[in-house]
């Protein structure tokens, strides 16, 4: 699918005619079954990102990751010789899980020269090769080389690790990210070092709550209590519009105008926000970030405020025009449950008073995210009366309406595909 000015006639939803028009079921947010067909034909089929290559900065760094959807702990880690590999986190002696702390369900990290079972001592090398048994003479014809860690596919695009748990994934990743999502590369993400980390359980399928980000219809009315009311009394009386969306493959994006708080007049902003010239847009003061690479505001709208590359199936990067960005990850727990992850991205901050800026954007978002999963545990306990089975959505909605599409198509393809076998 292609660029599209703002349609002249009909609507966002009515360019993309495979998507229909009508009222959408929301079945594949509540069902059990639903979520078992999707482990399969969705999160093992789909690369999913799992960090970044700044978490694994020296040989030997490492971290986990819990992807409980697709019922495993993958091992990331920074080989002797620079290359990002990846490993299901089980032991080839016993089945204990490798890596972990405290806690054995609790993700870790750190920097280390073997890996070492707590259990009876093998040890693996960063390449994942076996490297010591304990008492190996009482072993039977052990061949240490077939017991090496089990591999993971692992494929880095611009900084954004990805692992595919297919036997052999059907694309590359450069082939399943597509030209729209790709068309990002020379966006200066590496030299984005000051991060904020966000991370809460949700009791909503994690489909909802990537549709509370990929549409702000909700925008004025669920946050509205986010800013003074001379700001929100006139911004609910208007409503939102986006003024750009596009479709690609599984994946989409959304851009947003932009408001620029410190041209808006004093009583519409937030006393915080004046004090520390940053909000939940960014720090007021504009990041020398370079030019933009030809994916950024694909849509060429002017004012421009920021870009929600939602990439299938459960990952999402925000870039904002003030010169940072954000990710959100959406891991799946149940199918009404999942673990979300938001993380800030900004140039290092070079004196308190930007330190201070960004610290206040983290705070803010944290407010406006919990503000979203609070209203989406409520609904997701009511799509579960079942009371309603078809739910009408709008032209602002459109990526929703694609979301759940997708989903459907792979899970239905994988079926298929299953059948012919
Ligand atoms: S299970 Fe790891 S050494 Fe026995
Ligand atoms: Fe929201």
């Amino acid at each position: 699918m292609s660029r599209f000015p703002k349609p002249a006639e009909g609507s966002w939803t009515q360019h993309y005619p495979e998507l229909g028009t009508a009222p959408v079921s929301y079945e594949d947010s509540i069902s059990p079954d639903f979520y078992d067909l999707e482990r399969e034909a969705v999160f093992k089929r789909a690369w999913l990102n799992v960090g970044r290559v700044e978490q694994l900065p020296r040989n030997g760094s490492y971290y986990t990751k819990e992807i409980d959807v697709a019922r495993t702990s993958i091992l990331l880690v920074r080989d002797g010789d620079d290359q990002v590999r990846a490993f299901h986190n089980i032991c080839r002696h016993r089945g204990n899980k490798l890596v972990w702390q405290d806690f054995p369900k609790e993700e870790t990290r750190g920097v280390c020269r073997q890996f070492s079972c707590k259990y009876h001592g093998w040890r693996y090398n960063l390449d994942g090769s076996l490297a010591f048994v304990q008492q190996e003479a009482e072993f039977f014809d052990l061949d240490k080389d077939r017991f090496g860690l089990v591999p993971v596919h692992c494929e880095v695009w611009a900084g954004f690790i990805f692992v595919n748990l297919g036997s052999e994934p059907e694309q590359s990743l450069s082939e399943f990210l597509g030209p729209m999502v790709t068309a990002l590369e020379g966006y200066p993400f590496e030299r984005m070092t000051s991060r904020w980390q966000y991370k809460a359980p949700v009791d909503a399928n994690w489909k909802l709550y990537m549709d509370a980000f990929q549409e702000f219809y909700h925008a004025p009315v669920l946050h509205s209590n986010q800013t003074p009311r001379a700001f929100s009394g006139p911004a609910l009386q208007a409503g939102f519009e986006a003024p750009y969306y596009q479709l690609e493959g599984p994946h989409r994006v959304v851009s947003t105008s932009g408001i620029r708080p410190w041209e808006l007049d004093h009583d519409k902003r937030k006393r915080m926000e004046e004090i520390t010239s940053s909000g939940l847009f960014g720090p007021w003061e504009q990041a020398d970030v370079g030019p933009m690479p030809p994916g950024v505001n694909p849509g060429r709208r002017e004012p421009w405020g920021s870009d929600s590359f939602q990439i299938f199936p459960n990952f999402t990067i925000l870039i904002w025009s003030q010169g940072w960005y954000l990710t959100y990850h959406y891991w799946p727990t149940r199918y009404n449950s999942h673990v979300f992850e938001g993380n800030l991205y900004f140039l290092p901050p070079a004196t308190p008073r930007e330190r201070v800026a960004q610290e206040m954007v983290a705070v803010t978002f944290k407010e406006y995210a919990l503000q979203d999963a609070n209203t989406l545990e409520a609904t997701q306990t009511m799509l579960e009366s079942r009371v309603v089975e078809r739910f009408p959505l709008s032209d602002q909605e459109v990526l929703c309406r694609h979301l759940h599409k997708v989903a459907g198509d792979w899970v239905e393809e994988h079926q298929k595909t299953k059948a012919r076998r």
